[in-house]
């Protein structure tokens, strides 16, 4: 008796040890974590959280855009996610009259509530695991051309079959490396309206400075309002549309979390890579990723600094920096924390048990012997050209100039092809002209040419000349390694350095005018460096990919033999999953210790007024004075801002409502501690954690900061 408690609570506690790491599939929670997730606190059912009988969590939970989680909080259809995630659509509506980046924005009425072109937001129908149609008449002697093919073939059969007579899309995708496939069914709405905005000095607070980092003060969010015709289906916009009535909204609790709570994310992750070997990881950690973070701390330099110095300029390049400067320091903690999980030795260890088990039996051998040998042979072939292709992509390829003359293409190819009338030729020009505007609102010629003198220079002097096109390297010998020279050479020629002379160029287009744009030098660099990589680099990417994707489907297939009790997780596909785990603080160093909440005082502490990230709002500062934060407040008397815990997540995970052992919702996740950004590639249970927005936070801003108390009136409070 006394030795069936002992491993009981033993085999309790090696599981609760190990949670953490995850990211389910709702299907299959039943199933795989029920269990677990209960005995960690939580007080719903699998059934709550996901059913295809009724209404459940599922149906309160979207994609937002094409990179966020969204949820919806009121029976209008109202929508929470990250200030990052509206930033750009809040970045459209903003001029220097009105700036709503810089202001924030708060719609008083239905009316004001304004619209997105461009913007969806999707709800998952249902999913189904379909992998034995979708590999119907799959053999295993055929090769990765041939799979496809048959593949493609079933899923047409499966998604037209499931969305007849609906306006459901629906696709099927690999999972587990294409070990299984699922259907997602799906709906989406078009007309998505901004409702409300903090403003930067809350919503992006403590900027890209405090950004991927522990202890957070970022008031992460914006609110939206999903619009729908009058039988409440998905619709364009239109001014008739009305709010959405959902299937289901997130009750949200006041009562906060405490260490060691239950809490779960329910959202979209992205994509990450647990379950590839050593060479893999190591390429990334200590190849591509130092590449990458040397161009994009150039780019920055000039953009910060010019930031700083213009007001126009923040405004143009706020949205862009943000972009730039997330994955840079993504990487820097990425490599950082391989580095310190000793992540490639961990995987080489692995690997030795791996081949010994595989050598211990002639089928698994005849299976598997070649695998790992055959990844290093294909990595240690492909790093120098994945070298060349970060180098490209992350140096020339990321310069506004080119990237602009490139967009004249299409133009060069039409006015040169005599199949295609003038006529169309015409349409397209005017096309072209009639963007011009919306380009250079946020483009600074200034910027852009000492960003081409600073990468042209890098690039040139440290990209392998092996993998270089000859236009780099016959230019860099023209100029002498003078890349100012170079670079004002170009900005004073090139067509596409200013609105003025594109629109003139545009306006009088005739085919003829092709000719210009080919020897236009920005056209030209961009021109020459996209045919290399159509005619070099891509190929072999293609063939890498190829290869290491049926090398990585064998390999996953092989893992979970090789450990036949570990539950496995499918890595993020962009599908909707759910990551549990508990309120948690961390030691992110020596003597160091982390808390698991930050509060308002921090922002007060970390107030700078000289410092753009760093400036405290003044209504904010008030309500502090006066401690007056309505029910918003902590039984501790303090406001909470934001909180972590273990949960497992990744980039899309942004705006994912974090619920509660109730299945209410408490947070919304924004970012991760920047000592634990190896989970894509590695989860440690001591220093990964995700950072959310106490929901509390967000319901003081938008009631007593905004006063737009209307939108707290339409929420389901829990006392
Ligand atoms: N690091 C978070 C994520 O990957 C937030 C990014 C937006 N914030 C910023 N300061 N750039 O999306
Ligand atoms: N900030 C990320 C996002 O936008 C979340 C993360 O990578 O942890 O999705």
């Amino acid at each position: 008796m006394k030795k069936t408690i002992f491993l009981l609570t033993f085999s309790l506690f090696s599981l609760i040890l190990h949670a953490g790491e995850g990211m389910w599939l709702p299907v299959l929670l039943q199933q795989l974590n029920e269990k677990e997730m209960r005995a960690m606190g939580m007080r719903i059912t699998a059934d709550d959280i996901y059913s295809i009988n009724h209404s459940s969590l599922k149906d309160a939970v979207v994609l937002f855009g094409g990179g966020c989680t969204g949820e919806i909080v009121s029976g209008q259809g109202l929508l929470l996610t990250n200030h990052h995630c509206g930033y750009g659509n809040i970045q459209r509506h903003s001029s220097l009259e009105h700036d709503y980046l810089t202001d924030g924005f708060w719609a008083q009425s239905l009316a004001e509530e304004l619209p997105n072109p461009g913007l969806s937001v999707t709800f998952l129908v249902r999913m189904e695991d379909v992998t034995a149609v979708t590999l119907k008449n799959v053999t295993s002697r055929m090769s990765e051309t041939q799979r496809d093919s048959v593949i493609v073939a079933n899923n047409k059969l499966i998604v037209n079959e499931a969305i007849k007579g609906t306006h459901y899309k629906a696709s099927v995708r690999p999972f587990f490396a294409g070990n299984q496939y699922y259907l997602l069914v799906t709906e989406t709405f078009t007309d998505i309206r901004l409702v409300g905005a903090p403003p930067s000095n809350i919503g992006k607070f403590g900027g890209d400075t405090d950004n991927w980092m522990w202890p957070r003060h970022t008031g992460d969010f914006s609110v939206f309002r999903i619009y729908a015709d009058k039988n409440n289906n998905p619709a364009d916009y239109s001014k008739d549309n009305i709010p959405y009535t959902p299937k289901k909204y997130l009750n949200i609790s006041l009562k906060g979390v405490n260490e060691g709570d239950f809490t779960f994310v329910y959202g979209y992750p992205g994509t990450t890579q647990e379950y590839l070997p050593a060479v893999a990881v190591d390429m990334v950690a200590n190849h591509k990723n130092p590449i990458a973070i040397g161009l994009r701390q150039q780019r920055l330099d000039i953009i910060d600094q010019a930031m700083e110095q213009d007001r126009l300029v923040r405004i143009q390049y706020s949205a862009k920096a943000a972009g730039i400067a997330n994955f840079w320091k993504k990487m820097i903690g990425e490599s950082r924390g391989i580095k310190r999980l000793d992540a490639i030795d961990i995987k080489r260890g692995f690997e030795k048990d791996f081949s010994q088990w595989v050598a211990a039996d002639p089928n698994r051998e005849a299976a598997y012997g070649n695998l790992l040998p055959a990844y290093n042979k294909v990595y240690s072939d492909f790093i120098p050209k994945n070298d060349a292709y970060t180098y490209l992509t992350e140096g020339p390829l990321s310069i506004e100039i080119l990237r602009y003359a490139y967009s004249f293409n299409k133009l060069v190819q039409q006015s040169s092809e005599k199949t295609i009338s003038d006529s169309a030729v015409n349409a397209l020009s005017k096309q072209l002209l009639a963007g011009v505007d919306g380009y250079f609102k946020n483009y600074d010629k200034t910027v852009d040419r000492k960003i081409f003198a600073a990468i042209m220079n890098t690039y040139c002097e440290n990209a392998s000349p092996d993998y270089m096109p000859a236009i780099y390297r016959e230019l860099k010998a023209n100029y002498k390694g003078d890349y100012e020279k170079w670079a004002d050479e170009v900005f004073n020629k090139t067509l596409f350095a200013s609105a003025e002379s594109t629109k003139a160029f545009l306006e009088k287009y005739s085919r003829k005018d092709a000719k210009k744009i080919l020897k236009d030098p920005a056209f030209q660099l961009a021109a020459a460096t996209y045919a290399y990589l159509q005619q070099n680099l891509s190929k072999d990417i293609a063939r890498f990919y190829d290869v290491t994707d049926s090398l990585q489907r064998i390999y996953m297939k092989a893992q979970t033999e090789f450990r036949p009790k570990k539950q496995f997780y499918p890595d993020a596909n962009s599908t909707l999953r759910i990551a549990y785990g508990q309120v948690k603080g961390y030691e992110p160093a020596d003597a160091i210790d982390y808390n698991w909440f930050a509060t308002l005082d921090g922002i007060m502490q970390k107030e700078n007024p000289d410092i753009y990230d760093y400036v405290v709002d003044p209504r904010l500062k008030e309500l502090y004075r006066t401690k007056n934060y309505g029910p918003y407040c902590d039984r501790d008397g303090t406001m909470h801002v934001t909180f972590i815990a273990t949960n497992h997540t990744t980039g899309g995970n942004s705006g994912s409502p974090v619920l509660d052992a109730d299945g209410n919702l408490v947070g919304i996740n924004f970012d991760r501690c920047w000592e634990g950004t190896m989970s894509d590639l590695m989860y440690d249970p001591d220093q990964c954690r995700n950072i959310s927005l106490d929901i509390r936070y967000c319901l003081f801003v938008i009631d007593k900061v905004a006063g737009a108390r209307r939108l707290v009136d339409e929420m389901n409070l829990i006392q």
